[in-house]
């Protein structure tokens, strides 16, 4: 394998956000086409249909890529092109799909860095109890061993989930996101079971790495959004307010994941409220199997404070609005908590190298006639950030890489084609893509980066006796 550069400079995708191609090669549904056949649920009755239709034009997106200059690309592979309604042998024709993709990424010179779910679950499995269902976690390794089996000769870096929170979250609990439920105990039933899952994967992954003599330079992971919750004053309703909002965002994952246990205070209080995480014997352990990688969303922060006791018995805590810009999202644009996060996470929970899987902004883009975006907005946003994390680095964070979200303008859940990631633009009647202004200032920032880490690996060759 070519030796992996210190740093990592990428863009990120997924699978169900920009390959369309829904029912070619196999493919069967997943809970997302289904979600998005209900009325009601996604802006303006969107679906991913045919999304970016990326399935059929990969190879000029990853010439696109190439011109930008990225050492890597984040992408998912779709559970059900793999192995159709998530049971059996893997589909030969979908796999061929993501064969070829990776081979032009070699060919291309930029490393594949695969993520098993984005979301895209199988609907059979979902119909069978989806991941409230432990079987669930059990089937998801069974799918993993499959991938790796296909594309571990040429992929080395594996991500097991990508933001478990969102999947039991938005998934189960407030039904905002495919299958839509809306059952708190069914959404920590999914949280354990997906984190179980995540163990198990990990463990195939390993496992057909030594079996196939393709472990050198292996790296498993998982990447989880993690948002800091700063208390909006120091009174002890604020504080314990804050403390359980980042108990269920961050510390419920991180805590089993890197510690082997949940934090008790979540735990306990789940468990009062009729929400319990079904934890068995042995499971923390799979869990919390060593991971070489911790993938890190990072988009936003919030200040949250106390709320006057509602009805129901959950603690009741608010969001207090900072005066600071804001994405079109509606999320406030705070660079310098990814600073305190990172260094956060590498003094309480050393070990794994550190990415940004994902970082990125939606605005109001306003396309020229030619279809370019002039969107210094998304740019300053991508500096800033950039800087930001690069700080942590410097202040000691072991921060390897770093991916903006999105490549692509894409399906963006449960909002359509509405919000618009992307630095590249993506004209959806023409499929025709345009690099915005981020997009080249992204590249030159990666090319100005790559020149300053040759140079300082250099200067230190020259300073080190021993070279
Ligand atoms: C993250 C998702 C990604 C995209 C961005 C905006 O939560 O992982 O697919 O939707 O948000």
């Amino acid at each position: 394998m070519e030796r992996k550069p210190k740093f990592l400079w990428g863009t990120a995708t997924s699978s169900y956000q920009i390959e369309g191609a829904v029912d070619e090669d196999g493919r069967t549904p997943s809970i997302w086409d289904t979600f998005c056949a209900t009325p009601g649920t996604v802006t303006a009755g969107e679906t991913g249909e045919v999304a970016c239709d990326h399935y059929h034009r990969m190879p000029e997106d990853i010439a696109l890529m190439a011109e930008l200059g990225v050492d890597v690309y984040r992408f998912s592979l779709a559970w059900p092109r793999v192995q159709p309604d998530g049971a059996g042998k893997g589909n030969a024709a979908g796999i061929a799909f993501y064969d070829r993709l990776v081979d032009e990424l070699l060919a291309r010179d930029i490393l594949p860095w695969v993520t098993l779910y984005h979301w895209d679950l199988p609907q059979a499995l979902e119909d069978a109890g989806g991941w409230p269902n432990r079987d669930t976690a059990y089937r998801f390794a069974e799918y993993a061993a499959i991938a790796h089996d296909a594309l571990g000769d040429r992929v080395r870096q594996w991500t097991t989930l990508n933001e478990p929170w969102c999947s039991a979250m938005l998934g189960y609990i407030t039904g905002r996101h495919a299958p839509g439920r809306r059952d708190a105990r069914a959404g920590f039933a999914a949280l354990h079971h997906l984190l179980l899952g995540h163990g198990l994967a990990a463990q195939a992954i390993r496992d057909g790495a030594r079996a196939n003599g393709c472990s050198e330079g292996l790296e498993v992971g998982i990447t989880l959004n993690l948002s800091p919750k700063t208390p909006a004053s120091g009174s002890p309703e604020d504080l314990a307010a804050a403390r359980w909002e980042d108990g269920l965002s961050n510390r419920i994952y991180l805590d089993p994941l890197l510690r082997g246990e949940y934090p008790a205070d979540i735990a306990d209080k789940l468990e009062e409220l009729g929400s319990p995480l079904p934890v068995r014997d042995g499971d923390l352990s799979i869990i919390a199997q060593p991971v070489d990688v911790l993938g890190v969303n990072y988009y936003s922060s919030s200040v949250v404070a106390a709320a006057p006791a509602v009805q129901n018995r959950w603690p009741a805590t608010t969001t207090v609005a900072r005066d600071v810009e804001r994405t079109a999202m509606d999320w406030e644009v705070t660079p310098e908590a990814l600073t305190d996060l990172l260094l956060r996470l590498e003094h309480e929970y050393p070990g794994p190298a550190w990415y940004i899987t994902e970082n990125g902004a939606a605005y109001e883009d306003e396309p020229d006639e030619n279809g370019y975006v002039d969107d210094a907005d998304r740019e300053n946003y991508l500096r800033a950030h950039i800087d930001a994390a690069l700080e942590a680095r410097d202040r000691g964070a072991n921060l390897r890489g770093y991916f903006a979200w999105s490549l692509f303008d894409n399906f963006e859940w449960s909002f359509g084609y509405d919000r618009r990631f992307g630095i590249v633009r993506v004209d959806y009647d023409t499929q025709k893509r345009t690099p915005k202004r981020s997009a080249r200032y992204y590249a030159d920032r990666v090319a100005r980066e790559k020149q300053r880490d040759k140079e300082s690996g250099k200067e230190k060759a020259l300073d080190t006796p021993a070279g």
